[in-house]
């Protein structure tokens, strides 16, 4: 019988991917989602990609009685925690916003986690808690976590410390919080993929956007930076991988007798700058690309970029697939948006 993984938040970007995982892995994952911040298209994609409805319950988060009942009744083997707001600017201009959605969300969660003795636990946290790295810009999980630079990284930088107290109140729990890099690209079939509301605040869809004729021209925030071309460095990692990733986690998670909680990093293990995604886009697509330079983004790191050994070590995961598979699926995924292919 295929055990039941809760999955919030699993109608959006990485938790759809999460999903198919999942079922290519004998889970039978649960979807909560009130598509707030999730494209019911989603769901047809779904559909075709598992050949099967894949279960939804359509709820909120912090909706306690809700929870409960979900808990109560698919009493589930684990719980991945994804469903909350990931937009940096807006969480500056909207902090109460995130620190209600994010943090109620969460305590939430864990609170029915303890109600209805369910040990299992895999937190979406993000390498955002490292803020600007002091030192070395190669992060290990070790690393100082820096105060985060918005309302956004202060979610997740407090979600880990709630978990910590949590954790050392009942020793009992497994968890496991994944700090992704920069999530990028879409499954291959392009019948599921990221879908910014609004302009995207993020580099690759806005990318793909301005190939397609969505945006004017993408701005390149800074070419003044101490790097070797001058613009910022990132460690941008698959969907699929960070998918494929959350099952590992999981598997981890429910071989494991006693409780733990670890702190693990989901990167490629390797730093790509602004303009090397650039023109790995331009060079897979044949695109012609309309960009500019222009100031610099308040808050952005410079530099950072994971060391990903214990993930490898621990899980038995490391990232697969290359810069070149994500633009090349973003980008079939932005062509299917525009219904150009
Ligand atoms: C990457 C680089 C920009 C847009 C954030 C969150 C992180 C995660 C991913 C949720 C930077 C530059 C971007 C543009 C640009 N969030 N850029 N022009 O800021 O590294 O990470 O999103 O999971 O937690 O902190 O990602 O894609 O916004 O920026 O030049 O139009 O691309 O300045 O150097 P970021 P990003």
């Amino acid at each position: 019988m295929a055990k039941n993984i809760i999955v919030t938040g699993g109608a959006g970007y990485i938790g759809s991917h999460t999903v198919v995982s999942l079922i290519e892995n004998g889970f039978n994952p649960i979807i909560i989602d009130d598509f707030r911040n999730a494209n019911r298209i989603v769901v047809e994609g779904l559909k075709t990609i598992l050949n099967q409805d894949p279960l939804i319950l359509e709820g909120d988060v912090c909706d306690a009685v809700f929870l409960s009942s979900v808990f109560e009744k698919y009493e589930p083997e684990a719980v991945i925690h994804f469903a909350a707001y990931k937009a940096v600017g807006e969480s500056v201009a909207e902090p109460l916003k995130y620190y209600q959605n994010n943090i109620n969300g969460l305590m939430n969660v864990l609170n029915n986690m303890l109600k209805h003795n369910i040990k299992n636990f895999v937190f979406s946290s993000s390498c955002t808690v490292y803020g600007e790295p002091d030192g070395a810009k190669e992060v290990t999980e070790e690393t100082a976590k820096n105060l985060p630079s918005s309302p956004y990284g202060y979610t997740k930088w407090m979600g880990e410390q709630i978990i910590e107290d949590v954790f050392n109140a009942n020793p009992f729990l497994k968890i496991i919080n994944l700090r992704y890099f920069n999530p990028v690209g879409a499954h291959k079939s392009a019948l599921i993929g990221e879908f910014p509301i609004g302009k995207p605040n993020n580099l690759l869809p806005f990318v793909t956007q301005t190939a397609v004729g969505k945006q004017e021209m993408l701005t390149v925030f800074g070419n003044d930076y101490p790097t070797p071309d001058g613009t910022c460095i990132r460690d941008y990692i698959h969907v699929c991988d960070l998918a494929n990733a959350h099952v590992k986690a999981v598997d981890y998670l429910i071989s494991n007798q006693n409780g733990l909680l670890e702190n693990i990093n989901i990167g490629t293990g390797k730093g790509t700058s602004v303009k090397e995604i650039i023109q790995t886009f331009v060079k897979e697509t044949g695109v012609v690309l309309n960009w500019q330079y222009g100031p610099r983004r308040m808050g952005d790191v410079i530099e950072i970029y994971a060391n990903a050994k214990k993930a490898e070590q621990l899980l038995g995961w490391k990232a697969e697939l290359t810069i070149a598979d994500a633009v090349r699926d973003a980008w079939k995924w932005e062509l299917k948006l525009a219904n150009q292919i």
